[in-house]
């Protein structure tokens, strides 16, 4: 088991965090090495994780303070809390029936705080969420950049590290992939220093991962 970045490490091809709680979150396998667990980060099931797999370093320090955006029902969530040994994660998600099963997940560890709420509108959580050192988004609309870019410029740290998966034909049915990314690019770079892009094939079709820094 080699730890490929604070808190992420890989065997036999395979990238798994320290499983911080004992319980399964979506059916990912457990594995033990030298007396602790293991769970398998899966790439095809967490756009972080094929990320990962692809090279990006996240930028996730153990005792960073995380904004998600997009949290779901906590897959990709989970394993950034197993990360974050001495951090937290806020996890916003806007379907109250998704939100359900991210609930529960924090109810057995320590640093998620779940909120119910529009990425929109980032002035409904702001007395629930501090400068953060991330800034983590994946939402699938036509607005994803305008979105992202919001909640950087209220929450971000300037220093920060702004991490954004972009899916192509959410945005756009007509235009081509390249078409979208460059456009995304062009007003992301207006606010932040793109550092990396990477797209996410083979785990993900037609998304592009973006890294950036305040
Ligand atoms: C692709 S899924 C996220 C999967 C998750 N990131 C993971 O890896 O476990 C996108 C999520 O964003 C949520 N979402 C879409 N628009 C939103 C908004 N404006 N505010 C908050 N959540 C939103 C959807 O309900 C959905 O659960």
């Amino acid at each position: 088991m080699k730890e490929v970045q604070p808190g992420i490490y890989r065997k036999d091809g395979k990238l798994y965090t320290k499983a911080a709680s004992d319980k399964k979150v979506y059916g990912e396998q457990h594995i033990e090495f030298e007396g602790e667990t293991f769970r398998e980060w899966v790439p095809g099931r967490s756009k972080a994780g094929a990320a990962v797999m692809k090279e990006v370093e996240l930028g996730l320090e153990k005792d960073s303070e995380v904004l998600y955006l997009g949290a779901a029902s906590g897959t990709t969530v989970s394993h950034f809390s197993d990360i974050l040994e001495k951090g937290f994660v806020v996890g916003v998600e806007y379907s109250d029936t998704v939100i359900r099963q991210l609930v529960e997940l924090a109810e057995h560890r320590e640093n998620i705080a779940p909120v119910l709420g529009d990425a929109r509108k980032p002035e409904e959580y702001e007395d629930m969420v501090g400068a953060v050192d991330v800034v983590f988004q994946d939402i699938s609309q036509r607005d994803q950049p305008e979105i992202f870019l919001k909640n950087c410029r209220k929450f971000l740290k300037n220093g920060g590290t702004a991490l954004l998966a972009v899916k192509a034909r959410s945005m756009s049915s007509s235009k081509t992939k390249g078409e979208i990314f460059e456009e995304v690019k062009d007003k992301v770079r207006e606010e932040l220093d793109i550092v990396e892009e990477t797209e996410l094939d083979p785990y993900e079709k037609e998304h592009l991962f973006l890294k950036m820094k305040k």
